[in-house]
Order: C-alpha cells, then structure tokens, then sequence
C-alpha cells in the first residue's frame, strides 16, 4: 500500500489480537499503519494493512529508522509482554520489555520530534482494591496491581505522564478491560500461545477438544459466585485507539481513560452464551480460583464517552461470541508464520 499523503502511526506490537485490528481501523480512517513487531507473539498474517517493519521495541536504533523511514508523525504502543501469571515468576522479563521498551521509545520519539502517543494500558492496574464486586471502575479509583503485570503497566503511565509534563508528549493512555471478538470479517483475530482466555478456552471445550473447561471460582462475593468481567469487542477497542489519536489535547496533555462497556458478565454467563451460540453445552468444571484475578473489574467509561466521543456499537456479549465463533471457525494464520517467514521490513498490500 502506497502512503500517498496519509499520515503514518508507528503501531509497536501490530501484529498482535488488538494491535492489528488497530491497524485495519486505521487505515479505514485514512491513517497509514506502520507497523512494528519482533514477531515473537504476533504473526505475520495478521499485518494486513500498511507497512511492516520486523524490529524488537527494546532496540533504539531500528525504532528510529522506522520513524524515519516512514515520516511517522505519532505512535500506538501495545508491543509488550501480556501474560499475567508469567509475570508472577517471571517479573524481571515484564519489566524489561514493558517498562524498558517503552523509555526506548520515549526516546526514540523525543530525538525524532514526535509528540503524539497513545499507550496499551489495562485495567490490571486496578486491581480489587478494596471496591465492592458491584461497584465499577472510574480512572481515578485506587491503583492496586495484583501482578507484576499491572506493575509495569502503571509504571509505563506514570513514566509516560512525567514525560508529557517535562517534553510536552501528549499521551493518552487506554486501559482495557477484557478484550474479546474478532473482526467480523474473519481474517484477523485472537491466537494466543498458550491460550489462557475464556472465551476461545469455552469453545475450545465445547467443540470438543477433550478438555472441560476450569471455572477459575465459583466462591466470590458475585452474585453467581464467579468473577464478573467487562467484555469489550476488539473492533470497539480498535475505534477508541483513533480516536485517542485524533483527540484535540493540549501539547503536554496527559489522559488515562478506561475502555469499557460498563457492563459485568459472570464467567458462568459466558459460558452460557458459547453453548448459545454453538447450541451444545459446554462442558465445564468448577476449579479453584486463579491466582491474581479480582472477583470484579467492570469499567465506569464516561471518560470515553465525554473525552473521546467514543460509545461501543457492537459489545453484546452475544455479537462478540458470535465474531469470536466466526474466526474460530475460520482457517487460522498459518503453521510456521510466527517468527516471521519474511521476515525484513517490507510493504505490504492494503
Ligand atoms: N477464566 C476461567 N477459566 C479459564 C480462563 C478464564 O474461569 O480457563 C475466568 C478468569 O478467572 C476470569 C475470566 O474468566 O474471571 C476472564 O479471564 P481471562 O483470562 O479471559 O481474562 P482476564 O480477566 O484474566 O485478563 C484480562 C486481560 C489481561 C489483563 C487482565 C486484568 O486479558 O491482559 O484482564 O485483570 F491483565
């Protein structure tokens, strides 16, 4: 895809579940997607719009050349580390990638002139925090990480907030609540390895890979006992990362905003609706509870709505099982991508 006079955003970590959906979202809006990605995680298939540029974030230089190379003028950051209990016996490596890789590219983007960012932040920086399970979230609610995860993840706002005040960065940092879905075109979608999530683990059990499904729990202050979570469709996210991006802020503005529907649902109603959607049962046992995970995190989003103009249009637990069924369904990315089977940075066709 040819750049013309589109304006380019670096996306670090484009080749991963959101940041790929970010980068078709971004194109549809007239942006040119530069994506940046070490391939560890992310795959190749799934850099679909834009250029690609094979890079790892902690490597200042290729960061720089990427900028350069393409006339980026702002960048979207989700490159980073994700799994929550690797983080608990593995937080020097979280803190490496998440916290290092992101003052690489701070200061990439400070000696290359680019002031614009928006930051992949989650709202595993809350942690229960001493709320009630019914209560929701608004983003000045008490910050209490409950894994190194959400350690790095506020630790990356803080440093990110500082240098907006110090550089006049403007920023606005994202915290999702629990990403789910997939583009309804069937193309991009969520591939974990391992896959720890609900609901591709749901209907994994319920297509019948042998395995029932653990419920992480069934003993929290729920009101069916299970832990309630706000599920958000990942094109809806997608959205809120454009228009992060086009918010009119003040230079040196700094905004942390949550991006949710506001919504609780139970891991039990779930689970009822893959057996809805794939009408069978899914099998399921009820197991201990994981550690890390608070009873509740559901998210108060009128920060979104008021700052950003943004409002979720198709977050129904039923249309994200039903996009998430649809990829399932799909051929996946290919054996043997990951790790890059081209490789170099290159273009790509829109
Ligand atoms: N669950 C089960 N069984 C499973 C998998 C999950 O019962 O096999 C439950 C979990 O206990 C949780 C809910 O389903 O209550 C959702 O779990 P996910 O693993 O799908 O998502 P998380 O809420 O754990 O994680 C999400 C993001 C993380 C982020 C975290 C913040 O994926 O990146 O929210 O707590 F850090």
């Amino acid at each position: 895809m040819d750049r013309g006079s589109k304006p380019a955003v670096l996306v670090t970590g484009g080749a991963g579940y959101i940041g790929a959906h970010t980068a078709k979202a971004l194109s549809e809006q007239g942006f040119f997607p530069v994506v940046y990605d070490s391939l560890s995680s992310g795959y190749r298939e799934a850099v679909r719009w834009g250029a690609f540029v094979h890079g790892d974030i902690r490597d200042a230089g290729a960061l720089a050349d990427a900028i350069d190379a393409h006339g980026v003028k702002s960048v979207i950051h989700f490159a980073g580390l994700i799994e929550v209990g690797r983080s608990v016996v593995k937080p020097d490596l979280f803190w490496e990638h998440n916290v290092g890789g992101t003052v690489t590219l701070l200061s990439a983007m400070r000696e290359r002139g680019v002031d614009r960012l928006v930051f992949s932040s989650s709202a595993a920086v809350y942690g229960q925090g001493g709320r009630g399970a019914l209560e929701t979230i608004p983003e000045d609610a008490p910050k209490a990480p409950a894994s190194p995860y959400g350690d790095t993840k506020l630790a990356c706002e803080w440093m990110i907030e500082a240098q907006c005040r110090a550089y006049g960065l403007t920023a606005v940092a994202l915290r999702y609540f629990n990403a789910a879905g997939a583009d309804p075109s069937g193309l991009i979608g969520e591939a974990h390895e391992p896959e720890t999530h609900l609901i591709p683990l749901a209907m994994a059990a319920a297509l019948g890979d042998g395995k029932p499904l653990t419920v992480f729990g069934a003993d929290f202050d729920t009101p069916d006992g299970t832990c309630l979570r706000d599920y958000i469709h990942v094109s809806d996210l997608a959205a809120a990362h454009v228009r992060a991006l086009q918010v009119d802020l003040p230079a040196g503005a700094y905004q942390a905003v949550n991006v949710g529907t506001g919504q609780g649902h139970s891991v039990l109603e779930v689970v009822e609706a893959v057996s809805r959607a794939l009408g069978r049962p899914t099998p399921y046992a009820l197991g201990a509870r994981r550690a890390g995970d608070p009873p509740s995190l559901v998210a108060d989003p009128s920060r979104a709505r008021e700052l950003l103009g943004w409002a979720p249009t198709c977050s129904s637990l039923e249309r994200i099982v039903a996009d998430a069924l649809r990829w399932e369904s799909a051929p996946k990315y290919g054996a043997g991508v990951r790790g890059g089977r081209l490789g170099a940075s290159e273009p790509v066709s829109s």
